[in-house]
């Protein structure tokens, strides 16, 4: 694993950059990191690559990083949960010092081999447990939080991971949206079904949750986090029923009208105030949250500070 630079190599969940964790037991991030591992293969082409569709939920993701970390240059950056390396060239083209951290060893390999740049560090480790001593000028988090339980903790830690006057920007699935129930394995297996419907827990080893926008921008606030803004990211109306087989809900030739459709909903609401842009969050599959740190302590009611 590369050295972390500007810093001393900091303790992962008791255990030294690229040694395995120990004395935490089984645990979710135990499952998770071998989900992710034997994702690595094909989430980069299935996720963001494959067809008009995932290459329009593309664009639609840069287009908000890009807006929501702003464009000068800075000294560091974070990405919790880089995976397979897709926006970690944001960062790198903002920063001197970029810090990618995965659980998954197999997604840092294969971030790696997109990303070959020398001021970036990949680093393995769990974000739930991640205090490197030093502040970052942006932080950054694409579609990670969901999986993991002490989500609370990581945004906590803004406090101390953002230096001051510096920002952060997490996408993570949005909670309560016409795309819910649009994951096949998730719903349509019969077994999967029953599960959820018993509210029986999932498998030990997996974790997932949706995160409610409220709490999300509580936690942002409660880390002194300001300016906090809400924004969707991928909208729209799902066309594919999503997962690791997809299988286009509409027929093939409504296809084209529909993504133009979608481009222009997404253009109109991206012009919209803040009441626009939470209500169209029913139409989101994705929303972003992000946040200033404060130069001064200058804490702000939480609901207050959402704009
Ligand atoms: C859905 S992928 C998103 C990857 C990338 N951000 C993207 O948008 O293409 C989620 C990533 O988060 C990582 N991850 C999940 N839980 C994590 C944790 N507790 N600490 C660090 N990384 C984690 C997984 O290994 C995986 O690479």
């Amino acid at each position: 694993m590369a050295a972390y630079a500007g810093a001393p190599a900091p303790e992962v969940d008791g255990a030294r950059d690229g040694e395995p964790r120990t004395g935490a037991g089984p645990r979710v991030q135990d499952g998770i990191a071998v989900i992710f591992d034997e994702a690595s293969g094909y989430y980069r082409h299935l996720r963001w690559e494959k067809n008009p569709i995932v290459l329009l939920e593309k664009a639609q993701t840069h287009q908000v990083l890009v807006e929501e970390l702003g464009s000068g240059p800075v000294a560091s950056a974070l990405e919790i949960g880089c995976g397979p390396g897709t926006w970690t060239p944001l960062l790198a083209d903002r920063a001197a010092r970029v810090v990618a951290l995965d659980l998954s060893p197999k997604m840092l390999e294969q971030a790696r081999g997109a990303v070959a740049a020398e001021h970036v560090s990949f680093l393995q480790g769990d974000a739930a447990h991640f205090d490197p001593g030093t502040t970052f000028d942006l932080v950054m988090s694409v579609r990670v939080l969901e999986y993991v339980p002490e989500w609370r903790e990581i945004i906590a830690r803004l406090e101390r991971l953002v230096a001051p006057g510096g920002r952060a920007v997490v996408i993570t699935k949005t909670p309560v949206s016409v795309w819910r129930g649009t994951g096949r394995s998730r719903w349509f297996g019969p077994r999967n079904l029953v599960r959820r419907l018993l509210r029986r827990d999932m498998d030990p080893g997996f974790w997932q949750r949706h995160l409610p926008v409220h709490e999300l921008t509580r936690a942002f606030a409660e880390a002194g986090m300001v300016n906090i803004r809400v924004r969707p990211v991928i909208l729209g109306l799902p066309l594919y029923v999503r997962g690791t087989k997809q299988y286009p809900i509409i027929p093939a030739f409504a296809e084209r009208p529909a993504l133009a459709a979608t481009q222009a909903a997404w253009r109109w609401v991206a012009r919209r105030g803040r009441r626009g842009r939470l209500a169209s969050l029913i139409f989101a599959e994705s929303y972003a949250v992000s946040g200033r740190r404060a130069a001064a302590p200058d804490h702000v009611a939480p609901r207050a500070a959402v704009s």
